[in-house]
């Protein structure tokens, strides 16, 4: 494991639209060099940038058409060992991201392997053996190759599938997972990684990271098996390198060798519960939206069992957001937003903070780009000020690569950072707090003192410290007992010392009371 991971809290940079230094409506690398001393003071320090390099971006670079080299859009090659260079000089680690499933379907692999004429690249994706069959239920093209042949996609329809094997076989076309053909897009994969890690980068983070072997088992062993060859290879020769997945399943991420895996918005999980339950009929319960009514037990029952059986393993990633999910200011105000933040910041694991999230950014309703569609409102330029595009870039408005959110009261990073108790102030002093506190790390123990169903307030143990959550608009109260391992004097006091908190919250005795939307933590003495 490498060790920075402990620490880490990481900040996920959507390129495209974080900041335009030469003024043609697009984010660049050489933007996200002049923003690294906004990111370290904001308290994060590592860096997740989606995909950057060459593409026809149909899926907004997710159609990877060269692996080894920066979208011009973006700057060159040498810009981003820079950012490399310029990230580690202030103690931040970047992770790229990695798309292993397929590429685009413009990559000269996928080029070669269209091809008639049998060559080094026929058998790196997914193909049938005749222009007329179908490929077992996975989505395909037929009649587009000079080949007598179907390929499978790994997505939309601009992504071949890339051919890892298929582990149980019906077909005489699919090949095994140790196949020569299968072991050398596995052996290319690494080659990629390598490109990379030896230029600086520190670890990627894993797109689609289980759709690697078709038809593979329920426990995902054959998809397993090859990431654990890769993290043999990190180990090996780049321990320090981080490896993060977007499988949202830990038990077979992070038992296949990734070092985290996200817990993702999948509806009715646990994650989904807390701040997104926005799909369920009956009306938004999430737990952190203050007149949600929600239950904590929904939560825990999901989490819990994915977080003991994992512990040893790695770490769950709780986001605030990503690229792909709305933002959650579409449903939670700013002091919501507070609660939540709070608690995803003291939560075991690696947390990551999507960009705009710390100072509350909307989700916008606006057309699609890009192969986004419903995703591109969590996708706008950065609001850092309130110049031109809110600093985002020079350019003319009608040229930005998406709009900026021009609403009066939009917020931007200029005006909370004037404001003590606004959003980016606070999470400034919750990551402050993350450092501080071994405990509240990706390592500390986590242990639940007080969850009761449909009942605030929640109340956890991180190693030393006790944290109680309130999101609801009313006061709470609970009883706090010596079964909840906490210390407890002659008199009968829980020994604790408040060190922050949102609102009040006091314990007296064993009787914790919580105001209305806090968030507190206390140390035992
Ligand atoms: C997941 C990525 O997060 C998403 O943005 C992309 O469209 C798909 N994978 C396909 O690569």
């Amino acid at each position: 494991m490498p060790n920075w991971l402990k620490d880490a809290i990481f900040y996920e940079i959507y390129p495209q639209s974080f900041k335009d230094t030469n003024n043609d409506g697009i984010g660049d690398i050489n933007g996200i060099i002049e923003k690294l001393d906004y990111v370290k003071d904001l308290g994060c320090n590592a860096l997740w940038i989606n995909p950057c390099y060459d593409s026809p971006f149909k899926d907004a670079g997710y159609d990877v058409r060269d692996y080894k080299k920066v979208a011009p859009r973006y700057g060159t090659n040498e810009d981003l060992y820079r950012l490399f260079g310029e990230a580690h000089n202030r103690g931040i680690h970047v992770l790229l991201d990695l798309v292993p499933g397929h590429t685009s379907e413009e990559h000269e692999w996928f080029l070669e392997s269209k091809k008639a004429q049998h060559n080094a690249y026929s058998d790196r994706y997914v193909w049938t053996n005749g222009a007329f069959c179908g490929i077992g239920g996975h989505p395909y093209i037929g009649g587009e190759a000079e080949r007598d042949g179907c390929y499978m996609l790994n997505f939309f329809k601009c992504q071949p599938a890339l051919n890892y094997g298929f582990l149980n076989r019906t077909e005489e076309w699919q090949m095994a997972p140790d196949h020569p053909a299968c072991i050398a897009t596995r052996e290319a994969l690494k080659d990629i990684m390598r490109f990379w890690l030896d230029h600086g980068c520190d670890g990627f983070r894993v797109d689609m990271a289980d759709s690697l072997v078709k038809e593979d088992d329920e426990n995902k062993s054959a998809t397993g098996k090859i990431w654990k060859n890769i993290r043999e290879m990190l180990d090996k020769d780049y321990p320090e390198a981080a490896i993060v997945s977007e499988w949202s399943n830990p038990h077979q991420a992070l038992k296949s060798g990734f070092h985290a895996d996200f817990y993702l918005d999948h509806h009715g999980n646990g994650y989904n519960t807390l701040i997104r339950d926005n799909e369920t009929p009956g009306g938004d319960h999430s737990f952190l939206k203050k007149d949600g009514n929600g239950d904590i037990m929904r939560f825990l029952l999901d989490y819990l069992p994915k977080y003991d059986d994992t512990k040893n393993d790695g770490y769950i990633s709780f986001i605030t957001c990503n690229h792909d999910t709305p933002r959650a200011r579409r449903t939670l105000g700013y002091d919501e937003l507070k609660i939540a933040w709070a608690m995803f910041l003291t939560l075991p694991g690696v947390p990551f903070i999507y960009y705009g999230d710390e100072i509350g950014m909307r989700y916008l309703d606006i057309p699609t780009k890009e192969g986004g569609f419903g995703r591109t409102g969590s996708r706008t330029p950065m609001q850092w000020d309130n110049s031109k595009n809110k600093g985002f870039s020079d350019a003319n408005p009608d040229t930005l690569y998406l709009p900026v959110d021009d609403s009066d009261d939009a917020p931007s990073v200029e005006d909370q950072a004037k404001d003590s108790d606004s959003l980016y102030n606070e999470v400034k002093r919750l990551t402050a707090l993350r450092h501080k506190y071994i405990d509240l790390q990706a390592d500390g123990s986590f242990k639940v003192v007080y969850a009761e169903k449909e009942q605030f307030p929640f109340i956890y143990r991180r190693g030393n410290l006790i944290i109680v959550i309130n999101p609801s608009d009313k006061k709470a109260s609970a009883t706090l007992s010596e079964d909840n391992c906490l210390k407890v004097s002659d008199n009968g006091q829980a020994e604790l010392k408040s060190i922050y908190s949102i609102r009040g919250c006091e314990i007296n005795g064993m009787s914790v009371i919580a105001d209305a939307q806090s968030f507190a933590v206390f140390e035992l003495c």
